[in-house]
């Protein structure tokens, strides 16, 4: 007999989960842990270093390691947190009540299922995103035309400009600017103008 042997867990009875219809992830699991989890554990904050904003994630486990084995709710992390079993319950207790019963025999019967998911994007840390980061000024690029250049952002224009070849049209006389002045305004008011 292999030695390994004396390893394997007891045997468990099989789950009656797999009768259960089977459960979707996307539709059925990720819904619960959106609105109860992910305040804690997703890409902004990561209490015991635990996400829970993809399956992978959630199987991963934070600090105490793996949170379930696939076919095996009722020996999971997982659940025993969900129902306080392990004696920390979650979510914790000021944060609101336990899930439901429902909710908790969802996600156990996925567990018994083998847990499927499809492939999910990483989301990415919210505090990344353009809006989040501060401005910076860049240098203006050195240009050769520098007498074109009134202001720094003409000097990126002239840059441009001068990459692809091109020559700014010269400045409109004083007739043909005030016309242009009147045509982009749609008839009547004084509309802006593109001439320098
Ligand atoms: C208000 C914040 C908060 C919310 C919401 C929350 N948790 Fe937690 N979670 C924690 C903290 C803090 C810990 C670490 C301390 C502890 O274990 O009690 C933790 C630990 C865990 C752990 C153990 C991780 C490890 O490896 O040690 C699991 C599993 C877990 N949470 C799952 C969940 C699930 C699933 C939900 C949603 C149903 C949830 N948590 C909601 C704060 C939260």
């Amino acid at each position: 007999m292999p030695s390994c042997f004396w390893r394997l867990p007891p045997r468990r009875p099989r789950p009656a989960a797999r009768a259960e219809a089977p459960v979707d992830y996307l539709t059925q699991i990720k819904p619960i842990l959106s609105a109860r989890c992910y305040g804690c554990h997703s890409a902004l904050r990561q209490q015991a270093s635990l996400r829970v904003d993809t399956a992978a994630f959630l199987r991963t486990g934070g600090d105490s390691g793996e949170s379930f084995e696939p076919g095996d709710a009722a020996g999971s992390v997982l659940v025993a947190m969900l129902t306080g079993e392990s004696g920390s319950r979650m979510p914790p207790e000021d944060d609101g009540p336990a899930l439901r019963d429902d909710q908790i025999a969802l996600i156990s019967n996925w567990i018994d299922q083998g847990a499927p998911a499809p492939d999910e994007p990483i989301p990415p840390d919210p505090r990344e995103h353009w809006s989040y980061v501060p401005p910076l000024r860049p240098p203006a690029p050195p240009v050769e035309r520098a007498d074109w250049v009134r202001n720094p952002i003409d000097a990126f224009l002239a840059a441009e400009h001068e990459s692809r070849g091109l020559a700014p049209a010269p400045k409109a006389d004083r007739d043909v600017h005030a016309w242009r002045d009147v045509d982009t305004s749609g008839g009547g008011g004084r509309g802006c103008s593109w001439t320098r």
